[in-house]
């Protein structure tokens, strides 16, 4: 058996409907896991099904709103129901919300907060549960950023939850490591998808691409290797981690 193998092992991707990951949910599948793409929207997650169906990959779209704790309990045990006990769990699903601070609500901050990190801590505790019930191992990959690392301005919800991430990553890991259940934290740097690629191509973003020491963003594929290692047994003994991937932009602040 190889390393990096994930062959049959169940995985749940949050936020799977777009982005990221859509592209964990394929990348998971396409090296044998049965993947369960859990999004609030249900069209998208349909038609995700049929395009990683065409490829042989086995997904189970289940519908989830990380915000609404029953939404997360029910989606969790559809999952284990219908699939399997969730062996990775990819806390995916995130938001931003960017306007200078004297124009940020009380309801910006509630809505970042309770989706990165209220959501990613909800999702985790169900599958931890789960885990400690049946006895069985799992990994949680949070998808941090490296705006949890550092910081940058009219994102202070994000840069805040993403910080929290991944202390809370470490926070668990204090208590379940014992367990076999290992969390890790993977802190991408500006990948390119749909959101992002109008502002990075601008002039902002030429700017922006100069202060990293790659030269260049990164593409969702840049995080492969990042992800297949903290889902698989080649991770075994790394508990509580912050995996970067971003082209070298923190190692030359
Ligand atoms: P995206 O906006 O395409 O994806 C976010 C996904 O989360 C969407 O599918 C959205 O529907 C889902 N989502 C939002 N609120 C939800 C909720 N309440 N319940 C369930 N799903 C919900 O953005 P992207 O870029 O793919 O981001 C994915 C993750 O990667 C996020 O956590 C983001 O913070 C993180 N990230 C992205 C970077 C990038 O450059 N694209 C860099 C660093 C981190």
């Amino acid at each position: 058996m190889s390393l990096f193998d994930i062959k049959d092992r169940c995985a749940l991707v949050s936020g799977a409907s777009s982005g990221l990951g859509r592209h964990f949910a394929h990348t998971l599948a396409t090296h044998g896991a049965r993947v369960a793409v859990a999004a609030r929207r249900e069209g998208q997650l349909l038609a995700l099904e049929a395009e990683i169906g065409a490829l042989g990959g086995r997904v189970l779209p289940a519908r989830l709103d990380v915000t609404d704790r029953d939404s997360v309990a029910a989606c969790v045990a559809a999952v284990e129901r219908d699939f399997a006990p969730i062996d990775i769990l990819v806390n995916n699903a995130g938001v931003a919300i960017t306007k200078p601070i004297s124009e940020q609500t009380e309801a910006d901050w509630d809505t970042v907060i309770d989706t990165n990190l209220t959501g990613a801590w909800l999702l985790a505790r169900e599958v931890i549960r789960r885990r400690l019930e049946d006895r069985r191992t799992c990994s949680i990959i949070n998808v941090a950023s490296i705006l949890g690392l550092t910081a940058t301005a009219r994102v202070p919800a994000y840069c805040a939850s993403k910080a929290a991430l991944i202390n809370l990553t470490r926070a668990l890991t204090a208590e379940v490591a014992r367990h076999g259940i290992r969390v890790n934290s993977l802190a991408p740097g500006y990948i390119e998808t749909d959101l992002n690629r109008e502002f990075l191509a601008g002039e902002a973003g030429q700017k922006l691409v100069r202060r990293i020491p790659a030269r260049r963003f990164g593409v969702p594929e840049d995080l492969d290797g990042a992800l297949l290692f903290l889902a698989s047994d080649a991770s075994r003994y790394v508990h509580g981690s912050v995996v970067t991937v971003d082209g070298g932009q923190t190692a030359s602040l």
